[in-house]
């Protein structure tokens, strides 16, 4: 019987996906949680067919370059492939997967919630309650602006944006959506669509964030389409935070052209902008969005059904590259 592979695991993973790597395939585990500098990657790659790795290691072309010859994949844990050059991959014949579909639940909750906290002040009344400051009722006292019945656009109506906007429907919400491609009419469920982002902008009260990060989205939401949208409206973002010009968002949080902002995911985590700490009205969340027992779970049961497809010579179902 032929040895079985060797996966190096990059990140500490939840048990029972752990104990199933363990039963099917010799691992190489990281109990400590590190996060691995690209030296130490390398180093521990080197006895390993495959890798399986989250969005914190950064594939870039100098580091797949120098993985050993024998690492055949990287089986990420995330829907998001944006820390993974992908050409490179693809140059060097690397498998990549990704983990779809079972993480929109969760991620979708994680929109509300931010579109509910922000529009709701959730982070300033929490301050409030929590340093004993609060010493008031009054009708004028920490008004926000409602949810029910707003307009919300959805940029990237692909799985998570889709269930965003169902769970939406529960406030009464009126969807809109810009999407690189139209979806058929079931799937649309009424919403409308808007062939081009500037054309989605000026019919949100609220724009939440969905699509992935590719070179063509890096600050998509600049200064300039920022603009476009209604005086008091607001922005979350559960996808990846280059997709929105910081620096922009922040200017239009301060001049009170944006009421609020609800952010899960930023440029640089998890050092973020000092300033975008400092404008209040913002709720912020540390890249939460999957992080729920039953969605880790999933992400790494389908991480696993991919890396078994991979040493079992099928081919795995969420490739990318
Ligand atoms: C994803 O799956 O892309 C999440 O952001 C966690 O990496």
């Amino acid at each position: 019987m032929s040895e079985r592979a060797a996966i190096l695991v990059t990140r500490k993973l939840p048990e029972a996906v752990e104990a199933r790597l363990k039963r099917d395939y010799r691992v190489l585990l990281n109990p400590e949680d590190a996060l691995y500098p690209s030296e130490k990657l390398l180093a521990l790659s080197r006895d390993a067919d495959a890798i399986l790795a989250c969005h914190t290691e950064h594939f870039n072309a100098e580091l797949i370059d120098q993985l050993p010859e024998r690492i055949r994949a990287i089986a990420n844990f995330s829907v998001g492939v944006d820390h993974v050059d992908l050409e490179a991959a693809r140059a060097r014949g690397l498998i990549v997967t990704n983990t779809p579909d079972v993480l929109a639940d969760a991620t979708a909750e994680v929109a509300i919630l931010l579109m509910l906290g922000a529009a709701r002040r959730a982070s300033e009344g929490e301050r409030l309650v929590r340093s004993g400051e609060w010493n008031t009722w009054s009708p004028a006292f920490m008004v926000g602006t409602q949810v029910t019945g707003k307009r919300l656009g959805i940029l990237g109506m692909g799985r998570v944006g889709q269930v965003t906007a169902r769970r939406a429907r529960g406030f009464d919400m009126f969807i809109h959506y810009h999407n690189r491609q139209r979806l058929p009419a079931e799937l649309e469920a009424g919403a409308t669509f808007h062939d081009s982002v500037e054309d989605m902008l000026p019919h949100c009260d609220f724009l939440a964030v969905h699509c992935p990060s590719t070179p063509e989205t890096q600050d998509l939401i600049n200064a300039k389409r920022l603009a476009l949208l209604p005086d008091g409206a607001i922005l979350v973002n559960v996808a990846r935070g280059n997709v929105v010009d910081e620096h922009a968002l922040i200017a239009a949080l301060a001049s009170g052209r944006l009421r609020a902002a609800g952010l899960d995911v930023y440029k640089n985590e998890p050092d973020i902008l000092p300033a975008l700490r400092a404008v209040t009205n913002t709720f912020l969340l540390p890249h939460i969005g999957s992080a729920t027992r039953e969605t880790r779970d999933a992400m790494g049961f389908r991480a696993l059904d991919n890396l078994d497809a991979i040493f079992s010579g099928a081919e795995p179902g969420d490739r990318v590259a």
